[in-house]
């Protein structure tokens, strides 16, 4: 009991000291911006103890909201010389200096979780933020469908940087233009939890090319040799549209075209399916090759809305497989690196989505993998990421997004 206590203490105080005012960085040294998905689990987090916060924290990301509607993945309120790559490298064309890539929508998720904690309060960001939230969704209806699933344009677009699942159509970028740059990354985290060298320098080569085309979407369409459906997104928007237009219907604004929508990201998930994997998985959109990967994003279905038997076996397998779960990549497959990033770690944010999907269709594995993700942090702090293995901690420390999963749902009693 005072351990959950001191715990819920400790996760407080984390948010409040990466709090920048208005908004939350990550974690000091290693990520000194805000980040568009971190930023709505710490509003989440927020929530918790301080609903004015917490709608402040998603206000400040959609102040950065591009003309197009895109809500980029970084934004650089205050320039930080010790974070490459940086706002100039970017040449973002938004009204705030920012990436030009974004990241899984799931703010409109956490806005719905935020009102329900505080309806009298909520009701005029919401009114305020709806909108601005409906139009980042048509952006990727627009621009990033596949058969119906969403792509990512950029590894660091699914928030998943250097998944397996990303391996062949990395292979097909030639890098060796890219010129020099240093990497701030290693300076803060032991370079073996990193991405490789190989990965960073086709991360940098995108962002290139985006920069020279000016971060315009159909040239993009038309240049990008980097295009996956991928289940996270295609899964965090669906499920974010299904809140959209809960929301809305609440509050009686207008809601034209969203179901339409949602049917079309119904079948868009459904094309994810790999019957010989027997997995949700990514695919290539170029080639329409499997990546072949039963990752922690396969895991997004009930999150999204959807009952799966198959994948519910898969979870079975995993969880069976390694203690400390979900794990971000199959820990029976060669390409699983217990400390790598994306490459096998289990991390607490994406359980949490996995987690809540899974309660509210009273999931039988609902309950064991909250406990793994409540575990993990009572015996390993608020870290990163955690290795599945033996449940050690991993990456950056004092992490925001942990610490909101934490006081969220984790930590409940
Ligand atoms: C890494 C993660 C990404 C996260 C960011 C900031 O790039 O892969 O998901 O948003 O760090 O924490």
């Amino acid at each position: 009991m005072t351990k959950t206590i001191d715990l819920d203490e400790q996760a407080r105080d984390i948010l409040k000291m990466n709090d920048r005012g208005g908004y939350t960085i990550p974690t000091k040294g290693l990520y000194p911006y805000q980040w568009n998905w971190d930023s709505a689990f710490a509003a989440l987090g927020f929530a918790q103890f301080d609903c004015a916060r917490a709608w402040a924290e998603l206000e400040t990301l959609f102040s950065a909201q591009w003309a197009d509607g895109m809500v980029p993945h970084i934004v650089f309120h205050k320039a930080d010389p010790g974070y490459y790559p940086g706002p100039d490298v970017w040449g973002g064309t938004g009204p705030i200096p920012s990436s030009g890539i974004t990241q899984p929508p799931i703010a409109a998720t956490m806005a719905r979780l935020i009102f329900e904690k505080d309806q009298t309060l909520g009701e005029e960001h919401l009114r305020a933020l709806f909108p601005k939230l409906r139009r980042w969704h048509s952006w990727f209806m627009q621009w990033r469908l596949d058969r119906g699933a969403v792509c990512v344009t950029h590894p660091w677009e699914a928030g998943r940087d250097n998944t397996p699942e990303w391996d062949a159509p990395m292979a097909r970028i030639d890098p060796t233009d890219v010129g020099e740059y240093v990497r701030r990354d290693t300076q803060h985290v032991d370079g073996s939890m990193r991405p490789t060298k190989y990965d960073y320098d086709r991360y940098i080569w995108l962002v290139q090319m985006g920069r020279r085309l000016h971060w315009d979407q159909q040239k993009l369409l038309d240049e990008n040799p980097f295009r996956v459906a991928d289940p996270t997104m295609t899964f965090t928007l669906l499920r974010a549209q299904r809140d959209l237009l809960a929301m809305g219907q609440m509050l009686g604004l207008d809601v034209g075209g969203i179901t339409e929508e949602i049917e079309i990201l119904e079948q868009g998930a459904q094309t994810l399916w790999n019957p010989e994997l027997e997995s949700f998985d990514a695919r290539d959109a170029h080639s329409g090759e499997w990546a072949n990967c039963v990752s922690n994003a396969s895991f997004l279905c009930w999150y999204a809305g959807l009952d799966s038997e198959g994948q519910t076996k898969q979870l079975q397998r995993v969880l069976d497989k390694v203690q400390y779960g979900v794990p971000s990549h199959d820990p029976e497959s060669d390409k699983f690196d217990g400390r790598r990033y994306w490459r096998g770690p289990t991390w607490a944010v994406m359980n949490l989505l996995i987690g809540l999907g899974l309660e509210e269709r009273n999931h039988p594995l609902a309950e064991r993998v909250r406990i793994a993700t409540k575990t993990l942090i009572e015996e390993s702090g608020f870290s990163e990421y955690f290795d599945p293995t033996d449940g050690s901690a991993a990456g950056g420390q004092g992490f925001t997004w942990t610490a909101a999963v934490w006081l969220s749902w984790a930590g409940r009693t």
